[in-house]
């Protein structure tokens, strides 16, 4: 941190002033939303929000519902979203652990909020989406990562508890697990999440369990497996969901946290201290997502991402320094790329020079992982003509390697 002459003491933190934008951000900072980038770095599809979803919100704003409203969620949206977890996971969760406070990411502040102190610690289980730990660090954690390992034969990403348990220490807070996970698509067993349940109750540490692409999977299941399946109602375990990505409404904001339910009327306090609750009107809208129809969608959804990866598998079938493990769940391509040692080099040459936008792989691990430097990733949720040429693109880069 440099301070002017004059200035002898900053009451800014040290945490703050030294964030960095990650290396998603770095590389899309290149060429957001010039015409000719093929985009695939960011967690999104390009299908716009279905027109029943947007036509409800827009009726809640033609009725004029504009006005604060329950900052812990609407309470027909926080019933349907009960629903929701009955139909996909088979659980009745209590309607007194269910929180709207605005989009997962929200969620993710929040339940940080309820476990970490500065100086306390949380692991997570990695590669793992950037936010995640910038919004810990943010908190004053310290961010630890326990990594999956790649194995090639079984063509399957390696969760190994004990490595997870080896880095807690008196300090840890908390356990983060994104499952299926960003970047990789890894999905934790039943039989794993008990483990981590059993060793998280004996030792005090919370679990933080991210099952935004939880109906995202493509074993034919309604739902990967669910903490909530087997947690207790007080268990220190939240999970955190979202509408963005299966009702393609990540502009929306809006997400929701099922935490444990001794904390019902803080997070009254909480939701109304961080953001007042989510938007009212867009409450509305996801309401509809959770209709019928909306299961629907996220049926066609599913689809759209089962070909995005038939396509990727394709492309590295026809490629001799890509290769993968195929994800069993979310919509990402974690492609290895033989050679490659710079994975943000590589993703910002690849804007500059084919026009086609990566995430790369260093941004998902701490600097000292090198191994996930050798990655990059796509999000495979597009139209397929579209998705072809980018990664026709991209093997022509990685031809000139
Ligand atoms: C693992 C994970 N958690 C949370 C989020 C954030 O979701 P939201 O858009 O609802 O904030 C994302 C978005 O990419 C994600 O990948």
């Amino acid at each position: 941190m440099t301070l002017s002459p004059r200035i002898t003491k900053s009451p800014l933190r040290p945490t703050i002033v030294n964030l960095v934008p990650n290396g998603i951000g770095a590389v899309s900072s290149l060429a957001l939303g010039e015409p000719d980038i093929i985009p695939l770095w960011f967690g999104e599809t390009d299908l716009v929000t279905p027109d029943f979803i947007r036509d409800a919100a827009k009726r809640a704003l033609d009725e004029g519902r504009t006005f604060y409203t329950n900052a812990r969620g609407i309470v027909p949206l926080r019933q349907a979203i009960r629903a929701f977890h009955k139909r996909t996971v088979n659980v009745d969760v209590d309607l007194e652990r269910i929180t709207i406070p605005g989009a997962a990411m929200m969620a993710v502040v929040t339940a940080l909020q309820c476990v970490v102190e500065t100086g306390d610690n949380i692991v997570c289980v990695s590669p793992v989406w950037p936010n995640i730990f910038q919004a810990a660090e943010m908190c004053g954690a310290e961010v630890r990562f326990a990594r999956l390992e790649e194995d090639w034969t079984s063509g399957k990403w390696h969760f190994n508890p004990q490595t997870l348990f080896d880095v807690c220490n008196a300090r840890t807070k908390a356990v983060f697990i994104a499952s299926p996970g960003n970047p990789t698509g890894w999905t934790v067993t039943r039989d794993e999440q008990k483990v981590v349940l059993d060793f998280c109750r004996a030792r005090g540490i919370a679990i933080l369990s991210d099952e935004v692409y939880g109906t995202l999977t493509y074993d034919g299941s309604p739902h990967a497996p669910s903490f909530l399946q087997v947690a207790e109602n007080d268990d220190a375990v939240f999970v955190i969901n979202s509408f963005s990505k299966p009702w393609a409404m990540t502009g929306w904001r809006i997400g929701w946290l099922v935490h444990p339910k001794m904390l019902s009327e803080q997070m009254w306090v909480m939701s109304a201290a961080n953001n007042t609750g989510a938007t009212t009107f867009a409450q509305w809208g996801a309401l509809e997502a959770l209709s019928p129809r909306g299961d629907a969608f996220r049926g066609e959804l599913l689809e759209r991402c089962r070909i995005g990866r038939d396509t990727t598998q394709k492309f590295i079938d026809s490629q001799n320094r890509i290769r993968w493990i195929r994800p069993e769940g979310a919509f990402y391509g974690f492609l290895h790329v033989e050679g490659m040692r710079d994975s943000l080099g590589f993703a910002s040459n690849l804007v500059r020079n084919a026009r086609v936008g990566v995430a790369p792989g260093s941004a998902f691990a701490p600097s000292d992982d090198t191994a996930t430097d050798s990655y990059i990733r796509i999000c495979f949720a597009q139209d397929a003509e579209r998705l072809t040429s980018g990664l026709e693109r991209l093997g022509a880069a990685v031809g000139r390697l």
